[in-house]
C-alpha cells in the first residue's frame, strides 16, 4: 500500500496490530501449558480471552473506516514470539525460572502492542476519528493492564523464588 498520509499510517499500523494479535492468540495457549505459577496461567488465560476482543475491536476500527479488516505478517510480533518459543524449549531452567522467561517474552510482546496501540491512538486522535480512538484506546488500556499484572506478579513472587533458585544451583555446582 501507499504510504502519503497520517491516515494511511494509521491503517498500515491497524494491519500490523491485526496480524500481531492473531499470532498473540496462537502463542498463548503453549504459554499457558508451561507456565507453573497458578497466578500467571490464570493471568495468560485471561489475556487469551482479551486479545479476542482486541482482534474483534480491530475489524470494528476497520469498519469504521470503510474497510474490510486486514493483516499483513507482523514481523516485529513474529521475532518476539520466536524469541519467547526459543525460551521455552530450554530444558535446563527450574519452573521457577521459566515462569521468569515466560513473563520477560509476554512484556516484550506487550511492550510492542503498547507502542503501536499508543501511536495508532494519537494518530487516530490527531485525525479526528473519535470512534477509531475509542475502539483502540480501550485495547490500549487492557495492554497496560496486563503488562502491570505482570509486572506485579514478576515482582512479588515469581522473581524471588527464581532467584532462590539460582542460589540453590550455584551451592550444589
Ligand atoms: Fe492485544
Amino acid at each position: 500500500m501507499k504510504l502519503e498520509t497520517l491516515n494511511d499510517l494509521l491503517v498500515k499500523n491497524m494491519i500490523d496490530l491485526y496480524d500481531a494479535e492473531k499470532q498473540i492468540t496462537k502463542a498463548l495457549p503453549k504459554m499457558i501449558k508451561t507456565a507453573t505459577s497458578e497466578d500467571l496461567r490464570a493471568g495468560f488465560e485471561e489475556h487469551l480471552e482479551q486479545t479476542q476482543n482486541h482482534i474483534i475491536r480491530l475489524e470494528d476500527a476497520f469498519k469504521e473506516l470503510g474497510m474490510k479488516a486486514k493483516g499483513k505478517k507482523s514481523e516485529g510480533m513474529k521475532a518476539l514470539i520466536d524469541e519467547g518459543k526459543l525460551l521455552m524449549s530450554e530444558k535446563g531452567m527450574e519452573d521457577s525460572v521459566m515462569d521468569a522467561a515466560l513473563i520477560m517474552a509476554a512484556q516484550h510482546v506487550e511492550h510492542y502492542e503498547i507502542a503501536a496501540y499508543g501511536t495508532a491512538c494519537a494518530h487516530a486522535e490527531a485525525l479526528g476519528l473519535d470512534r477509531v480512538f475509542e475502539l483502540l484506546n480501550e485495547t490500549l488500556e487492557e495492554e497496560e493492564e496486563t503488562d502491570e499484572k505482570l509486572s506485579d506478579l514478576a515482582e512479588t513472587a515469581v522473581n524471588e523464588a527464581a532467584a532462590l533458585e539460582s542460589e540453590e544451583s550455584e551451592e550444589e555446582e
